[in-house]
């Protein structure tokens, strides 16, 4: 239902508790930090969210002296890990670490058990990734011209993974539907570390993700990619062609990426946070990474709360008209 709504106006030219258990003894003693962080990534564990973060947490914790450990807490589109931090007290040892989402959630979910806007303190942006558009290593469509008449063929029969409403890849993946103007069975995971594992088992055949869980699996030749969503090609997969010069203008995507505090957390803490993501961000071992996985780190400058709140809230922006145009919700 939503599916179809949104295709309809993505041809725009677009497109528990136990937070509430927060580490035992959290009332701050001494100097911010005294003791382990937690981030939690809302989806599972092995997909591109996952990957960044424990790029990101792993350098933070070297910048903050204390270990920064990741949580992965997967479901309703990355609602059910928002929502543990959104609820979390705040005193800075249990973060979010979320991504596009951040910007379609507060209008696709209608009913939430967390305030999707007002819940959190934004405390830096990290990156933007590209898409790929992958396949089973045996689907019949060796570019993307075969892909496009291999699904206007065989339509519903060809189903694709993503990681629920509002996650990258269903974003991706109904872009991809309208631009070839044919439907698919969607099959939801917790993440898309899970159905990168179905896909290259073939019991899935397509997914639009990030090229932080695809690069790797491109290169292995476990998967087959058709295309990466950049309006240039990647200098980490050359030979892969834009979406545009394979024949589909208008898939133009990347997923940003961000840090997040539950409302309510002091800004000295804030601000400490954010000084170490950007000592992440300058950390040579995750620039060369993340260069290899095609993304790169955002400016010093967008690594800031104010930065990243004012991005976050042109993302909600962008979104709101959309969603409320194609009607219908993820609730
Ligand atoms: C993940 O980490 O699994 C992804 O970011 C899910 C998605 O949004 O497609």
């Amino acid at each position: 239902m939503l599916r179809r709504s949104l295709l309809a106006v993505i041809a725009a030219p677009v497109l528990s508790a136990m937070a509430l258990l927060a580490p035992a003894g959290a009332q701050a003693q001494g100097a911010y930090p005294n003791r382990t962080i937690t981030v939690v990534v809302p989806f599972a564990a092995g997909g591109p969210t996952d990957t960044v973060t424990r790029l990101v947490a792993e350098s933070m914790s070297r910048d903050l002296g204390q270990t920064v450990v990741v949580e992965n807490v997967g479901g309703a589109g990355g609602t059910l890990g928002a929502a543990r931090v959104a609820q979390a007290r705040p005193d800075g040892y249990y973060l979010l670490l979320h991504h596009i989402g951040m910007g379609t959630t507060p209008s696709l979910y209608r009913k939430l058990s967390y305030d999707a806007v007002g819940g959190f303190e934004p405390v830096a942006m990290v990156t933007e990734v590209p898409m790929t558009i992958i396949g089973r290593k045996n689907l019949p469509a060796n570019n993307l011209q075969e892909l496009v008449a291999l699904v206007r063929q065989e339509r519903q029969k060809l189903n694709y993974a993503n990681a629920g409403i509002g996650a990258a890849s269903h974003l991706c993946g109904l872009l991809f539907q309208k631009a070839v103007d044919a439907p698919m069975t969607t099959v939801p995971y917790r993440g898309t570390g899970p159905a990168m594992t179905d896909l290259i088992g073939g019991t899935v055949d397509l997914m639009c993700d990030q090229t932080t869980n695809t690069t790797e699996h491109i290169r292995a030749g476990a998967v087959k990619v058709f295309a990466v969503t950049t309006p240039e090609r990647l200098a980490s997969l050359p030979e892969v062609p834009t979406a545009k010069e394979a024949g589909l203008p208008g898939m133009d995507v990347t997923i940003w990426h961000a840090l997040y505090a539950p409302k309510g957390t002091p800004a000295e803490v804030v601000n400490r946070l954010s000084r170490a993501v950007q000592a992440a961000l300058r950390d040579e071992k995750v620039v060369a990474r993340f260069a290899d996985l095609g993304t790169a780190p955002v400016t010093q400058e967008q690594a800031t709360p104010a930065a990243t709140r004012a991005f976050w809230q042109a993302d909600i922006a962008k979104w709101r008209p959309v969603i409320e145009a194609a009607g219908e919700y993820a609730d």
